[in-house]
């Protein structure tokens, strides 16, 4: 059969100059997408900066302008420099009720100071409301934050922060943001005086419901207590995860001299808002001062002393590496040991110690800590203010210092740091000891493994009298870890099963790849990575198993023969479903381990 002719060659299409056109037409730019404006002039401030993009920029404005003066806002003050204030007061956060106060504060300093407040809403998480949990949120509020500082005309950004992932979860934001900002805390709740003693949340929540399960507090008192742990507005009153994130924005140089600690109620704590809204307008105006040239590396080795000096909570590990992780700054967990190594606890506050945080205020804050701390410090590190930290230093020399709360360099509560990261064949890239909340007594130790296999599980069996378990023996909790399918929850603090409670027994050594509240206390080894849900050895450990911890030797190992630990990776199988759909599917793909600060991989600088 004859073959059939080729087609003629399709000619190149021309353009109407008669040159062929480019194969394909440009990729818009991703900064030119709908909503974004490419065409702003350089430098472009208040409402003129970032309009919709509808391909007619002055019509954008003109639209913009119409619908902000049905606000009753006059063409005067339209003109003015515009702070955004992120306000996450919200219905199902207790820890922020008194956010509308604070956000008037916020805007009259920054009208006094000649430029136009604009609050606006962002998801808002609060610990004991949020299902799974708070932690599970945290990236979805750092990615909305985020989103809205860019998308919204703001030339600064005043963020209000207070509960455990509000605050981490804002820094976040401002670092991919880098849009100038202040963060404003929240401040922590005070004590109440009740029947002889005080109380706080949560420290106090957590010693009362452990006595009610050892049968030492009744049904009746425990109702009473609950009533009186939490009084006030503002965060919990004691170095739990919020009050330790308010430390480290202060020591990041990202919030005000002097702010971290003012309790939420304090005439003080309005005063802090309205100056932050004050030097907000100098941000937007004469000194443009970008969180990347806040939160270097240099500043983020301050916030990890601080942290270890102040007894911190573990949690904020996780925050502060997520942090960094933005800006492309890795935290290392051996790095961390050296540190540690060489930062003395100064802090005597709950959970490791007697006071609350009204108490550190009155000593004199977290300024007093970082003088002590001045030896160890980069003091070069630029702040929000425009002072250096060196600067603030010297300015505060000779303030009071009340020495029952904070000690002396020469003098600390513990003369190495409150964290120790441990490594080994349980945990080959790391596992945090929170040592100054532990029970030294159980820092050398090899036993036999409980195993409970997730959190349903340990539920199900911690108070069965059938559960065969000993006082010397380690418990392991496993799957509850990011990709554990509860988001990584706060559940490290295993309890002590019912029938070592009813006999006397206050603590064991108890491992998993959960976090543990900043409130809480024990020998308790969290955040093990890889977590199980992974396959990390973790998820190999089993009931009669030895466990060796040696806090002396930052080591964390499970003692089974290789053949055996082989047959049982081989049967490994994922304990959780793949999410088809929604956040739990983005979170699934994206979220990280805690070494990485469970970030999202898309959200750090290499994921754009
Ligand atoms: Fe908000 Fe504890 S519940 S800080």
């Amino acid at each position: 059969m004859a073959k059939s002719p080729k087609p003629p060659r399709k000619p190149a299409a021309k353009a109407a100059t008669g040159k062929p056109a480019p194969a394909r037409p440009a990729r818009t730019p991703r900064n030119a997408a709908p909503g974004r404006d490419p065409g702003a002039p350089q430098g472009a401030q208040g409402l003129a900066k970032g309009a919709t993009n509808y391909g007619d920029r002055d019509f954008a404005l003109y639209l913009r302008r119409a619908f902000i003066k049905s606000m009753g806002y006059s063409s005067a003050i339209l003109k003015k420099p515009v702070v955004g204030i992120v306000n996450t007061a919200s219905g199902f956060n207790n820890c922020h009720r008194h956010f509308p106060e604070l956000a008037e504060a916020v805007k009259r300093g920054v009208l006094a100071a000649g430029g136009l407040p604009v609050d606006f809403p962002t998801i808002s998480i609060c610990e004991p409301f949020v299902s799974p949990c708070t932690m599970y949120y945290r990236n979805l509020m750092a990615l909305d934050t985020e989103e809205m500082m860019r998308a919204q005309p703001c030339d600064a950004v005043v963020m209000m922060g207070a509960c455990d992932k509000t605050v981490p979860a804002q820094l976040m934001a401002a670092a991919s943001s880098d849009v100038p900002s202040v963060q404003l805390i929240g401040g922590p709740m005070m004590a109440t005086r009740f029947e002889g003693e005080r109380l706080s949340a949560c420290t106090d929540c957590r010693r009362f419901w452990a006595r009610f399960r050892a049968g030492e507090v009744s049904a009746e008192r425990i109702e009473r207590v609950e009533g009186n742990l939490a009084t006030t507005a503002g965060s919990c009153g004691v170095m739990g995860t919020a009050s330790t994130m308010a430390c480290i924005a202060e020591a990041l140089g990202m919030a005000l001299p002097g702010t971290a600690a003012i309790p939420a109620v304090h005439a003080d704590r309005l005063r802090a808002a309205e100056a932050s809204g004050a030097l907000a307008v100098e941000l937007a105006t004469r000194r443009p001062i970008r969180p990347s040239q806040i939160m270097t590396a240099p500043a983020i080795e301050n916030a990890l002393r601080v942290l270890l000096a102040i007894g911190g909570s573990t949690n904020a590990l996780i925050h502060l590496t997520a942090i960094a992780g933005r800006l492309g700054i890795p935290v290392d967990l051996k790095r961390l040991n050296a540190l540690s190594d060489t930062t003395p606890v100064l802090v005597d506050l709950k959970p490791t110690g007697q006071g609350y945080m009204e108490d550190f205020f009155a000593a004199g804050g977290l300024g007093a800590v970082l003088r002590e701390l001045k030896p160890l410090l980069h003091l070069d590190c630029l702040t929000v203010t425009g002072e250096t930290l060196g600067q603030r230093l010297k300015r505060e020399t000779g303030a009071f210092v009340d020495r029952a709360y904070i000690r002396p360099a020469a003098e600390p509560i513990m003369p190495v740091g409150g964290l120790v990261s441990l490594f080994g064949s349980l945990a080959p890239r790391g596992a945090i000891l929170k040592r100054s909340a532990a029970d030294p007594a159980l820092f050398e130790k090899e036993a036999r493994a409980v195993v409970f296999s997730s959190l349903a599980d340990m539920a199900e069996r911690i108070d069965s009298p059938e559960l065969d378990v000993r006082p010397d023996d380690i418990l392991v909790l496993q799957n509850a870890g990011p990709k554990g399918g509860y988001g990584m929850p706060e559940a490290g603090y295993i309890p002590i099963p019912g029938k070592l409670a009813r006999a006397g027994v206050k603590d064991l050594v108890r491992i998993s790849d959960a976090r543990m509240s900043g409130t809480a206390y024990g020998t308790i080894v969290l955040h093990v990575t890889p977590e199980a849900a992974v396959g990390g050895p973790l998820a190999l450990a089993r009931t009669g198993d030895r466990i060796r911890l040696s806090v002396k030797e930052r080591r964390l190992d499970l003692l089974v023969p290789e053949a055996e630990l082989a047959r049982r990776r081989a049967a490994f199988r994922p304990p959780v479903e793949t999410p088809r759909r929604g956040y739990d599917l983005l979170w699934d793909r994206h979220v990280l381990q805690a070494d990485e600060g469970v970030d999202f991989d898309i959200l750090r600088p290499e994921g754009r």
